[in-house]
């Protein structure tokens, strides 16, 4: 009896260490396929893809230009850290800060093209038809739905709020959330720049 219940608990035992091992896998590979292909309308009015990004670093933000705190909040942090970066002599030219919007019927070009104004001048904003926007969001993983207010005129957009940083080959390389500084993104992309000094 007692050799069975042992083969039995070491049985228990393989199948959750198997389990854990397939989820760290899946962890794994769902960062790895995060982004992916997108073509989308800039604040200039041309129609710009992710290829047209190869060999930069981008710093992708999804949201929106009516977001009344977190949004304005993010963009200047990355306003911030880019700034931080060139202050100390760095070229920022291998960064590319993006702007997704998730309100696309507000968004409009003439929307975003006032809205980029407030941030990094080398901020791209990026619109298209609700089709496009659900496609390039879905691609990475970020979720957004309307909401009414009371007391609000309009509507606001629940959406998550990170900073994608994707590799010169639009690989996924890590992300900044609410809690990183300017000083964070600074410190983070320095060595990228370092590279590119080279
Ligand atoms: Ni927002």
């Amino acid at each position: 009896m007692k050799v069975i219940r042992i083969v039995a608990w070491a049985a228990v035992v393989a199948v959750a260490i198997f389990l854990l091992a397939q989820r760290f896998v899946n962890s794994q590979e769902a960062t790895d396929r995060l982004g992916g292909d997108f073509t989308l309308t800039a604040h200039t009015g041309d129609r710009m893809s992710n290829s047209d990004f190869r060999g930069k670093y981008m710093l992708i933000y999804f949201g929106y230009s009516f977001c009344p705190d977190v949004c304005p909040l993010e963009l200047a942090k990355m306003t911030a850290g880019l700034n931080m970066l060139e202050e100390e002599g760095y070229n920022t030219a291998p960064l590319q800060p993006l702007f997704i919007t998730v309100d696309p019927e507000r968004d409009t070009v003439e929307a975003l093209a006032s809205y980029v104004q407030d941030f990094h001048p080398s901020l791209i904003a990026l619109t298209g038809t609700m089709e496009e926007i659900q496609d390039v969001a879905k691609k990475y993983r970020v979720y957004f739905k309307k909401r009414q207010q009371d007391g609000i005129e309009g509507y606001l957009m629940d959406h998550q709020s990170f900073i994608f940083v994707m590799g010169p080959d639009g690989d996924y390389v890590r992300l900044f959330s609410a809690k990183d500084q300017p000083s964070d993104i600074a410190a983070a992309l320095k060595p990228v720049l370092e590279k590119a000094r080279k």
